[in-house]
């Protein structure tokens, strides 16, 4: 079977492709931008097949996906970083939602019946009512950045392409996910990385944090992405799922978790530029849709996770300076 994965060099596209190294029979391609770091897969660089393509680009997609005529394509390359779609939205909406355009255009003029999955997110869900907790998929969308709303037009137009032209494709709204190799400006690896910092006396022992008030739905990346793969082996194509733990977490208590087990000591001071112009107060999701379908149940306890990521800081402190 011939798998492609677009954002293979990221976080949860490197952990895909060591899913997918682990099954036998599969030959795994990844589309990379020049410019893009390969960190996250040397580990596996000579088990893989990586071609130049900005999904940007249409031409080139277009290019890549006939000439490696795949059954299977993971589409997770998008820009993820919340506050970024505030400085950059137009480049944002643009990279999100083109990118995806030009991949389904692609697939479709080759008139290749390949099964796609789209990387949609919670963060679609935005605002969530308390007496909607636990989210369903049937939640209204009330996105609130731009990022929201780029993966709200992503989703939609899995959704519309599907109908149009009946392609095979498999929608997934990933709530947040953590684990080893996750860029340091998300909020678990950017605490993770200033407690090794202070432990190893390379910063003062004081962390800055933004707003520990809201609430997020945690699952390892390495449960998220062997969900991404039963979304395609098993998902219904046309339909929507939820992949979460159904546990909401304060990042207070994500920041004293990180504490605890590290055992550092430290002070804590709010950093007024991690705020943002509007944050999702609280995501917890419900799975029993995606566990009906799939058998999919998460198996890591974030205690894991969290003390696995503060290991990955420990061996890899040069990544902070990375984005
Ligand atoms: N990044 C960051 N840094 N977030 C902080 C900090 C900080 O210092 N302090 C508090 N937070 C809060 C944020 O305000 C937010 O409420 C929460 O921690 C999580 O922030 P992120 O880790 O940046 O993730 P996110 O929830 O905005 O988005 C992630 O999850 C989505 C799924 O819901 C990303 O992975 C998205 O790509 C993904 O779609």
């Amino acid at each position: 079977m011939r798998v492609l994965i677009t954002g293979i060099t990221g976080f949860a596209g490197s952990h895909l492709a060591d899913l997918c190294l682990e099954k036998s029979d599969i030959e795994l391609f990844g589309i990379i931008r020049w410019r893009s770091r390969t960190e996250n897969i040397e580990h596996i660089w000579d088990r893989l097949q990586l071609l130049e393509c900005d999904l940007r680009d249409a031409n080139s997609t277009r290019d890549v996906v006939e000439k490696i005529s795949p059954d299977y394509i993971f589409h997770l390359a998008a820009q993820s970083f919340v506050p970024t779609s505030w400085n950059a939205p137009s480049e944002s909406l643009s990279t999100n939602i083109l990118g995806e355009l030009n991949l389904f255009e692609a697939v479709r003029k080759a008139g290749l019946s390949c099964r796609i999955q789209i990387a949609c997110s919670s963060e679609e869900y935005g605002l969530v009512a308390e007496e909607e907790l636990p989210i369903r998929e049937s939640n209204p969308f009330r996105p609130l950045s731009p990022y929201g709303v780029s993966k709200v037009g992503q989703d939609m137009l899995g959704y519309q392409y599907y109908k149009s032209y009946g392609m095979e494709i498999v929608r997934t709204r990933g709530f947040n996910h953590t684990g080893p190799r996750r860029g340091p400006v998300f909020v678990c690896s950017d605490f993770a990385r200033q407690i090794t910092e202070i432990e190893s006396g390379r910063k003062k022992p004081v962390m800055e944090v933004g707003n520990l008030e809201a609430s997020r739905d945690f699952t390892d990346v390495r449960d998220m992405v062997r969900g991404y793969w039963l979304a395609l082996e098993k998902g219904r194509a046309g339909e929507v799922y939820n992949i979460c733990s159904g546990r909401s977490y304060g990042i207070q208590s994500i920041l004293d978790m990180l504490i605890d087990i590290s055992g550092v000591e430290l002070e804590v001071k709010q950093d007024k530029s991690r705020l943002r112009p509007s944050d999702v107060p609280r995501l917890e999701g419900d799975y029993s849709k995606f566990a009906a379908d799939t058998g999919w149940d998460p198996e890591i306890p974030l205690e894991k996770t969290l003390s696995d990521l503060l290991e990955f800081w420990r061996q890899n402190p040069e990544r902070g300076k990375l984005i």
